[in-house]
């Protein structure tokens, strides 16, 4: 992703460090998180400091090279980060693979993030094919480089729709309670991408009005079925989509789907912690007696999906526009 019209990925390694882009300061400040141990990378997982399931892969993957002394411990402490995306759990497999069959650790993980990036780019490839020159379209949460290291899932088939020529236009979900649709302007802008924010609350608003051709999300874990969990607010997106005929996609990689359950309802939905409603850039906006429920992610039932867009193919589904 360019950054200043510099190439950034999302995370990388240097000098037996794990660095991160600290995805909790921007869009206003980039900083770098470094993960000198695998508790560190633990932390930077679960408090979001990298976020979105490939990216959480991606992390796993170096904190499981940060903990190579100790692997039972560190895959343990991994696992219990974040239960929703597949990729994490995926990610965390692989390594355990390599080391069993004697690999070294840096050197997998290298290939592991290598392998994730051409990934992202063929899913935007696949995705380019699907979006016609004029189009405007809706995405949620962030699915970019971010979320992903580079490209993105959702924003891969935006970006190279883009540098094709094709002229679209995005509009982004605010995506409260994290506000993570800022993170996706933060990339259109750096892209000279046109583009959106628009409340969560006013996507139906758009759809209705015609003023969206089709929905790209990413997704966090894929059932069997298509069922999918991604970002809480997704599964109104969809069904308002369906209402107002416009096709939905979903873009993620094969590590994000889960061959091990058969449908939607196997999947864990995190529920995160009530700050994340009642604070906002370190203001509060709610009263202290204020109770919330905070899940993180919906699941939309693969009825709602027009297809799949995976690195392989676009895999089309069910639904009758
Ligand atoms: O809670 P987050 O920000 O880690 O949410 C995950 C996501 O980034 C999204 O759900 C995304 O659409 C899927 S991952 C590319």
């Amino acid at each position: 992703m360019k950054i200043k019209g510099k190439q950034w990925r999302a995370l990388w390694f240097e000098n037996g460090e794990l660095k991160l882009i600290d995805q909790r300061k921007l869009p206003y400040n980039l900083e770098i998180f470094t993960a000198k141990n695998v508790e560190d990378c633990a932390f930077a997982i679960k408090e979001m400091v990298v976020r979105g399931a490939p990216a959480i892969g991606a992390a796993a993957v170096y904190g499981m090279v940060l903990g190579k002394d100790n692997i039972k411990y560190t895959a343990e402490i991994l696992r219990k980060t974040r239960p929703t995306a597949n990729d994490l759990f995926f990610a965390i497999d692989y390594m355990i693979e390599k080391i069993k069959n004697g690999e070294n650790e840096l050197n997998a993980a290298n290939e592991y993030v290598e392998d994730i990036i051409n990934r992202c780019r063929r899913i935007g490839e696949n995705g380019d094919k699907i979006i016609k020159d004029g189009m405007k379209i809706l995405t949620h949460c962030n699915a970019g480089a971010l979320a992903t290291v580079d490209y993105g899932t959702a924003l891969a088939t935006i970006r190279i729709a883009h540098e094709k020529g094709k002229k679209i236009f995005v509009y982004a979900d605010e995506t409260r309670p994290r506000l993570q649709g800022l993170l996706t302007d933060w990339e259109l802008e750096e892209e000279k991408i046109p583009h959106a924010v628009i409340a969560d609350n006013a996507a139906g608003y758009f759809m209705k009005n015609g003023e969206i051709d089709m929905v790209i999300t990413g997704a966090d874990r894929i059932a069997k079925n298509g069922d999918f969990a991604n970002k809480i607010g997704t599964y109104e997106k969809a069904v308002i989509a369906k209402e107002n005929n416009i096709p939905f996609y979903v873009a993620a990689p094969i590590s994000t789907f889960d061959k091990s359950i058969e449908d939607g309802s196997q999947i864990k939905i995190e529920e995160r912690d009530r700050k994340e409603l009642a604070v906002i850039n370190e203001k509060t906006i709610m009263p202290e007696w204020t109770k919330v429920r905070n899940p993180a992610f919906d699941v939309t039932p693969s009825k709602y999906v027009t297809g799949y867009i995976t690195e392989e193919k676009i895999i089309e589904k069910l639904i009758e526009l």
